[in-house]
């Protein structure tokens, strides 16, 4: 046994692993070769391992024989060298075996010899690992739990041994980790162990890079990409973009109309990330009345009624098409037919119904089977639509208005209103009532009631025209529905007047108890139709109730005075003559236009005198009745006497502001005037006269006139009219009777 050992550089490695000589001629030569080597490669020395010397080859036409086709190997004779004729690749002769043997004979001649020889062709590592694929994916749900494994593909080395695949690395991350498993084959194999949960959410992918190294030295590896996509697992919930949605919608909003569009967001993929909408925790009636898409979120106005109003079975003794039935009804009604399961038909309502429309309904359903001919039947449903309410009582008019004469009847009808409900039954029954509300401060219902049921209005107490004039009140009408539905109409109350007062004189005033008010003093001068005093009478009644007209009743001397029919002027009727009476008295009838006509009597005393001075002295005389006590007198006096001096002060005034005026100013109104007596335009006081305030303070007894005509400062008797003025004091003529002071308030009309 020869062993030798050549470790030069990887040159060439071989080994003698036996060498004998047989007795038979058959001998046996070992060598190692590696593989790859370069063309002519040695291999051994034939003759020395032969122990024969190179010439004898020569001589005995030694050569060698490959098995097989190819003949690998080359001898020379010259040198007993045995060379390979062609690198040898291991991995293409002997592909995947652990050995890798060629074999060969040498043949010798003279005498004839053949000696078996063999070469094993060593592997080196000159093959790395490869992966099948350059990329490797892996689909993984994203809910696998820590500790699943997944299997890898292997890579493939076409060395052997420690040359071939010897381990796999991974790229560090934070999901992964690698284990290498040997099958029961022996092979190894690899695979990938989840050590962290996956997130789709997080991360969709990983790119990992794989590495199998095999054992060579150096060793030699190859890279695939493992690409891991993330599958989703349904692990999100839809999310609402907004908790809540707020939306404003107007009452009457028309079917179909959007009213929000809700939305949310399930970040899941695929159809875990599709969302449903539907409606939760809603009431029937909002379902009713609004209608939700379930894909796009849309909520919409009056959803499409739909209510099931009848279910029908319909059957066919017939078998195939003869025994399919197909129902139909007719065109035109609000229902429609739905099949539900074999043999039942729902009918459904199409639209609203709307009893106040149509309240009957006969439905007629047709089943006609498939058979040739067609058979067929029907059937007549009567639907009756129920009341809902839906229509609220209308009163026959707008608004209602009732004329009341005055003094009326506590209890009398005033008017009656009147409602329709257009809805059935209870539904239907309307009842009324009076809405809050007062008349001068007392609540409405002390004044008027209403019948519920009727409708009736009824005054409840007796009005007055001179107190109220007009009730405006509300009636409500509401029918018995619930909830009830309700209208109001305005109810206008006019007061009708009635002559139920009579005149009242305010000028003159009437005396207490005699009846004589007091006394207007006429100058005997006077001309025929001088103004003498104006009789003032007012009726707190309206229109001819108050039309007031004057007539003389009864006179001291007939013919001396006459009253104006509707001013109530006293004027003198011709000249006054010595032979006249120095007192006249004189009853003046005022009466008004009513139906019957009210009246009332002013008495005047009227006296005659040729001048003031006398004149006075006489009427304190004819008048001790108004002679007042001594301490009020003297209080009297001491007002008075403040009251002239300021009196005096702001007409003095006056006079100066008037004279600065001269011919521009004209109007400043009078003192108030007694309101009734402005109000009545039935002409107990004509506008068109003017009537000075006089003062006549020739002492202090005399009487203190109102709205006494300006007789004794106008000798002419007419005092001046509209338009006219008296610019100063200084134009008045000088009285002819002891006045300290007679000044102008005002001179104009009372416009
Ligand atoms: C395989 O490689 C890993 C690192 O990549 C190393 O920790 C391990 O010891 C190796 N295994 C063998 C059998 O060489
Ligand atoms: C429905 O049929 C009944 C009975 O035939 C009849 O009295 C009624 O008037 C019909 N109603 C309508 C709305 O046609
Ligand atoms: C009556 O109805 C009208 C509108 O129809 C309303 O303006 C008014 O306030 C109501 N009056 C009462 C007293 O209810």
């Amino acid at each position: 046994q020869i062993q030798t050992a050549n470790s030069e550089s990887r040159q060439v490695i071989f080994f003698i692993l036996c060498f004998c000589v047989c007795q038979s001629g058959a001998e046996s030569l070992h060598y190692s070769l590696a593989e790859e080597m370069e063309r002519d490669s040695f291999v051994a020395n034939i003759a020395k391992d032969l122990g024969v010397s190179p010439s004898q080859l020569a001589a005995r036409k030694a050569r060698v024989v490959s098995e097989g086709n190819e003949q690998l190997f080359r001898l020379n004779q010259n040198t007993g060298a045995l060379t390979a004729k062609e690198s040898l690749d291991r991995d293409e002769i002997c592909p995947q075996s652990d050995t890798c043997t060629l074999f060969f004979k040498i043949f010798f001649e003279n005498p004839f010899q053949l000696i078996r020889g063999e070469v094993e062709v060593l592997d080196v590592n000159d093959n790395s690992p490869v992966f099948p694929e350059k990329e490797m994916v892996l689909e993984i749900l994203e809910t696998a739990s820590p500790g699943s494994r997944f299997h890898l593909e292997s890579a493939q080395d076409k060395d052997v041994g420690s040359n071939g695949l010897q381990n796999y690395s991974l790229e560090s991350n934070s999901h992964f980790s690698l284990a290498l498993e040997t099958g029961k084959d022996g092979l190894r194999y690899v695979e990938l162990v989840l050590q962290r949960q996956l997130d789709r959410e997080e991360q969709r992918e990983l790119n990992l890079l794989l590495t199998a190294t095999d054992g060579g030295s150096p060793p030699r590896s190859g890279t695939a990409q493992v690409r891991i996509v993330v599958v989703d697992a349904n692990d999100n919930i839809p999310v609402f973009r907004q908790e809540v949605y707020e939306v404003r919608l107007p009452e009457n909003s028309p079917p179909e109309q959007l009213v929000v569009r809700v939305a949310a967001a399930d970040p899941d993929e695929g159809s875990y990330g599709k969302v449903r909408y539907a409606f939760t925790q809603t009431l029937e009636r909002s379902r009713q009345l609004f209608e939700l898409n379930p894909a796009t979120g849309e909520i919409r106005v009056d959803a499409p009624s739909g209510t099931v109003v009848a279910l029908l079975h319909v059957q066919d003794r017939d078998s195939g098409a003869n025994g399919e039935v197909r129902c139909s009804i007719g065109e035109g009604l609000p229902f429609r037919l739905e099949k539900s399961f074999e043999g039942y038909y729902r009918v459904v309502t199409a639209r609203e119904l709307d009893r106040e429309e149509v309240a009957e309904y006969n439905v007629t359903v047709r089943a006609a089977d498939g058979g040739s001919p067609s058979l067929w039947s029907g059937a007549v449903l009567a639907l009756r639509v129920l009341d809902v309410n839906d229509n609220a009582p209308v009163f026959a008019e707008a608004r209602y208005s009732a004329r009341l004469p005055e003094n009326n009847a506590a209890g009398a009808l005033v008017l009656t209103v009147r409602a329709a409900d257009a809805d059935w039954g209870q539904n239907a029954r309307v009842r009324y009532r009076l809405s809050e509300g007062r008349v001068r401060g007392a609540p409405l219902s002390s004044y008027v009631s209403v019948q519920a049921e009727t409708g009736a209005l009824y005054a409840l107490r007796s009005f007055d025209y001179e107190e109220v004039r007009e009730v405006g009140l509300w009636v409500r009408a509401e029918d018995g529905g619930a909830p009830a539905l309700s209208s109001n109409v305005s109810v206008r109350l006019v007061i009708v007047d009635e002559n139920d007062n009579a005149p009242q004189v305010l000028y003159p005033p009437a005396a207490p108890g005699a009846g004589w008010a007091g006394v207007e003093l006429a100058p005997r001068s006077a001309e025929p139709g001088a103004l003498v005093a104006k009789v003032v009478a007012v009726d707190a009644d309206a229109g001819q109730n108050a039309w007031l007209s004057y007539e003389l009743a009864k006179a001291t001397e007939p013919g001396l005075f006459r009253v104006g029919l509707h001013s109530g002027e006293v004027r003198t009727a011709r000249a006054v003559s010595e032979r006249d009476a120095a007192r006249q008295r004189l009853v003046v009838l005022v009466r008004d236009r009513g139906q019957p006509p009210r009246s009332a009597t002013a008495t005047l005393g009227i006296a005659l005198v040729d001048g003031f001075s006398d004149a006075h002295v006489r009427v304190s005389e004819e008048a001790p009745a108004a002679e007042p006590d001594g301490p009020l007198t003297l209080y009297l006096i001491a007002s008075l006497a403040c009251v002239s001096s300021l009196f005096l002060a702001t007409a003095v005034a006056a006079v100066v502001v008037k004279v600065r005026r001269a011919r521009r100013s004209q109007a400043e109104p009078l003192p108030t005037f007694p309101k009734a007596a402005t109000e009545s335009n039935a002409g107990s006081l004509p506008r068109n006269y003017v009537y000075d305030v006089c003062f006549a303070a020739g002492t202090v007894n005399s009487e203190f006139r109102f709205l006494r005509p300006l007789f004794p400062c106008f000798p002419a008797g007419l005092p001046p009219g509209p338009g006219e003025q008296r610019s100063s004091a200084e134009d008045l003529p000088t009285p002819s009777y002891p006045l300290k002071f007679s000044y102008f308030i005002a001179t104009d009309d009372l416009d």
